[in-house]
């Protein structure tokens, strides 16, 4: 097996982004009108990976826990919510005015330090209007999930009366207006969080530790069932930590373009229920029935970042080796990730006999299968285009049916990542795919 990134990293980032656009995983934003920098659309592939790893998620972090409660939050919130939780004021990243001779705005921030000079803070948030009146209320799209659940904080205690600790979870859309949006899906615009804001009571004998290291292994147990190559802890230095954090990790991967922030894992402390209470007047504390005690909840926040995810698979994935005497291309998606599980091909296709066969096992495999759209069919090509195809989306089985089918009711297995090949009953063929 090859080096999947080899010496020329930047080349093979290209190379993944050229194959996820050929196969329909993602195209660039507003092609078609020259682009929109920051904006990545999902293709049919590309949106069923991102959906089996939200569902993923959604299983291990609030379907099969107890203490979890999930919510949808809208986008556009009160303009105060973002004013309380301090994002108007400190949400910003530094604005240089541009020097000729530095491309990039890193190095721009870093000359203008050096000289001792004040940056101009630029604010990330995309401002909106509300209404259709002139003194239309300003807004935001949302630069984090997170302050939906802060406000619907006391909503969920209301209606279900959970007891602490508890998390509440969302999976949606936020938007920064990065400066210098790059690297394909890592720093984009437009992107997809699923974050977790666990409520504690008020850190005493090291609980909130507790808490924070429970997450940190569930992060990285996470990444392990992604297939994910190797995720490194960072501690961030106070310096570099949000204004609501008292503590960040974050969790960092290889990319191809050097190792970055994956997904992040912070005390915020009670800095948002109590700004909220503060600027609403809305009480958000939190009765203790047992100890009686009445206090606002302390917060632990693992935020994964969805499209960083989705590109992080992709680059664990993403192989090349030789098989048969030539070079291929494949990825070795897990088959819970892989937005094909089986295709079903027909040997021939222009022999109907072959065709109603091979039709009859798809169908018998779909009837077993609660992900129908996982199993494909593909009669294009000859039989070595369809396995090249299937290799470079990651499909873990394909199913062929020829001659010897009809005769014994056995079916061709191949296995992506060998290339190996066996006969297999048709009537034993979920359990074996199984
Ligand atoms: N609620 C906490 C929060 O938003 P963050 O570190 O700013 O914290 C959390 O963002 C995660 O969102 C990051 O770890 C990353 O995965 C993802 N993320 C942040 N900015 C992004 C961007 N411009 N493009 C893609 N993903 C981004």
């Amino acid at each position: 097996m090859l080096e999947p990134w080899g010496n020329d990293m930047m080349a093979n980032l290209e190379t993944l982004v050229a194959l996820a656009k050929r196969r329909g995983f993602i195209y660039p934003g507003s092609e078609i009108y020259g682009g929109l920098a920051g904006t990545w659309d999902y293709g049919p592939l590309g949106v069923a990976l991102k959906n089996n790893i939200k569902n993923l998620w959604w299983q291990k972090f609030v379907a099969q826990r107890e203490d979890m409660y999930g919510l949808d939050a809208a986008i556009l919130m009160n303009q105060k919510v973002w004013q309380a939780s301090g994002h108007v004021a400190d949400f910003s990243d530094p604005l240089p005015e541009p020097r000729p001779d530095l491309k990039n705005p890193e190095s721009q921030g870093q000359a203008f330090k050096s000289q001792g000079r004040t940056l101009k803070q630029f604010n990330l948030m995309f401002e909106t209007k509300i209404g259709a009146t002139d003194e239309a209320a300003v807004s935001y799209l949302r630069p984090e999930t997170a302050q939906g659940m802060f406000v619907n904080f006391k909503n969920v205690v209301d209606s279900f009366h959970p007891k602490l600790p508890f998390g509440l979870a969302q999976i949606g859309r936020a938007f920064r207006n990065e400066i210098a949006p790059r690297d394909f899906l890592f720093r984009a615009r437009e992107f997809e969080q699923m974050e977790i804001e666990y409520f504690i009571p008020p850190p005493a004998g090291g609980e909130w530790e507790k808490t924070f290291e429970f997450f940190r292994s569930e992060m990285h147990a996470f990444g392990q069932s992604l297939g994910l190559a190797g995720i490194h802890d960072l501690e961030v230095p106070v310096s570099d930590r949000a204004h609501y954090s008292q503590r960040t990790i974050d969790l960092e991967f290889d990319y191809p373009f050097g190792r970055k922030e994956l997904w992040g894992l912070t005390y915020r402390t009670n800095f948002d229920l109590k700004a909220h209470t503060e600027a609403s007047q809305v009480d958000l504390s939190y009765y203790d029935e047992e100890k009686k005690e009445r206090f606002i909840p302390y917060v632990i926040e693992p935020s994964f970042g969805l499209d960083r995810t989705v590109l992080a698979v992709l680059c664990s994935a993403y192989a090349e080796d030789e098989l048969g005497g030539e070079k291929r291309v494949f990825l070795k998606l897990p088959s819970s990730v892989a937005p094909v599980n089986v295709a079903v091909f027909p040997l021939l296709k222009n022999k109907p006999e072959l065709i109603t066969k091979a039709r009859a096992v798809l169908d018998s495999l779909k009837a077993k299968s609660y992900n129908l759209k996982a199993i494909a069919w593909d009669d294009n090509g000859n039989i070595g285009k369809r396995y090249r195809r299937q290799d470079e989306i990651g499909t873990p089985h394909c199913v062929t049916i020829d001659f010897q089918t009809l005769d014994d009711g056995t079916v061709t297995v191949r296995d992506r990542d060998t290339g190996e090949q066996e006969r297999v009953g048709i009537s034993e063929l979920p359990e074996h795919l199984a």
